[in-house]
């Protein structure tokens, strides 16, 4: 389960955002059935249309595969690609899991060096994912990658590759004429909402990550936000809210939490919101608070500096793990945490910071019950979700990204494209 908290709403700000409820109750409705002119864009309303059982049976078999035959698998991938895979890999892969490398995601010959290196003396398995495989990243890594699989393994390199295109692309062309093993990248679906698809789905099973629990959860989720009414509905609720803010003149939306467990899950995040709302000079920019080491940092800007941004906490309730503070007879002043349990101290930090915050801008709560894989499901499906109805509310189309080929257009050109 998910839940919404609002920490400190004046009387004008309930009203104000019961307005934005009511006045925009036809996005949500037909956000529930999908539009016609996004049709191409829609195919993670439904969960079943890409994460099927006879899709995830499918996946878990390569997955098996994989697992039993590789030391290290190498996603290449980037933005939508990538980060939905990798928030939930970093967060709860398991420790018999092959290792993740991450590939295609840079353009800095050091970084791809020591990527390289990292695959010394391993058995490997590659994954190259992009739907339009004109992506200069994934692309350009994808050679040099496929290359050194060919001189390592010789005939059998082609069995170690996977790629995941879109269907009549050139990386769908490689895969036949080579004999790689092709996954579809579903056309329907843009890279920030493919979480529950081959995407998304292939590398967290590699990694041990059950799922079937995590397309369960998020199908739990879409059954949810497609029922509930507008008053009740969480993920319309938090649409409205960050509409509410934004007209009060907070630009930047951050997300925070007390668990680092959530590091990748943030990029996910960010890519989803800013790619999908920041357009037509509009939109909230999202940024993360990794907590409580950048209370340390930025904490003093959000308690004091300019009043730009409003905040967006994640909590999770159930104690994942234990680690008690034992009494030292040594004196170094710490004596007041003798017993506790980190788990507590953590939480205590949580609720003082939440106390001060609320205090200088809007905070919120999404209270996850689990840290598992369910719950990264429905976290996936939720902010998608919101995600559409808030860029519908502000006016914007969720699903395009025009500002991203501004600067390609130089860069093809200076590398004579
Ligand atoms: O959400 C999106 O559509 C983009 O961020 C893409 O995921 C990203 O640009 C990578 O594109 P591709 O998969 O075509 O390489």
């Amino acid at each position: 389960m998910l839940n919404l908290i609002i920490h400190n709403q004046s009387e004008d700000q309930k009203k104000a955002v019961d307005v934005i409820a009511s006045e925009n109750i036809r996005i949500l409705e037909e956000a529930k059935t999908g539009e016609n002119c996004y049709a191409d864009s829609q195919g993670w309303l439904d969960t079943e249309e890409w994460a099927g059982e006879e899709n995830i049976k499918r996946l878990e078999e390569i997955a098996k595969e994989i697992r039993e035959n590789a030391d290290a698998f190498v996603l290449i991938g980037v933005g939508g690609s990538n980060n939905a895979a990798r928030s939930v890999i970093e967060a709860l892969r398991k420790d018999d899991a092959p290792e993740i490398i991450y590939a295609g995601n840079t353009l800095s010959p050091d970084a791809m060096n020591r990527m390289m290196k990292r695959l010394e003396g391993k058995s490997i398995y590659i994954d190259c994912i992009a739907k339009n495989f004109e992506t200069l990243e994934p692309g350009s890594s994808f050679r040099i990658l496929r290359k050194y699989m060919e001189k390592t393994y010789g005939e059998e390199a082609g069995k170690r590759i996977i790629a995941t295109g879109t269907v009549g692309s050139s990386l769908e062309t490689l895969c036949t004429k080579y004999g790689y093993t092709f996954l579809e990248f579903p056309l329907n679906v843009g890279g920030r909402y493919t979480a529950m698809t081959n995407v998304g789905l292939l590398p967290m099973a590699v990694a041990g990550i059950d799922i079937s629990e995590l397309v369960k959860g998020a199908r739990d989720m879409q059954i949810r936000v497609h029922e509930e009414s507008a008053e009740k509905n969480i993920a319309y609720q938090y649409a409205c809210l960050r509409n509410l803010y934004y007209k009060e003149g907070y630009r930047v939306e951050m997300l925070s939490s007390f668990e680092p467990q959530f590091r990748f899950f943030y990029k996910w995040w960010i890519q989803l919101f800013a790619e999908s709302e920041g357009k037509d000079n509009k939109g909230v920019f999202p940024v993360a608070g990794e907590f409580s080491e950048e209370l340390h940092s930025v904490g003093q800007f959000i308690q004091d500096g300019s009043p730009i941004m409003f905040e967006t906490f994640l909590d999770v309730k159930k104690q994942n793990a234990s680690l008690i503070v034992e009494p030292d007879e040594k004196e170094d002043y710490f004596d007041y945490l003798d017993g506790k349990d980190f788990w507590e101290i953590n939480k205590a930090a949580y609720h003082a910071t939440v106390a001060a915050h609320s205090k200088k801008l809007p905070c919120l709560t999404i209270e996850v019950d689990e840290l598992d894989a369910y719950h990264f499901g429905q976290l996936f499906y939720f902010f998608q979700f919101a995600c559409y109805l808030s860029c519908k509310i502000m006016g914007v189309n969720p699903f395009d990204q025009p500002g991203v080929e501004a600067y390609k257009k130089w860069m093809f050109e200076a590398l004579g494209k």
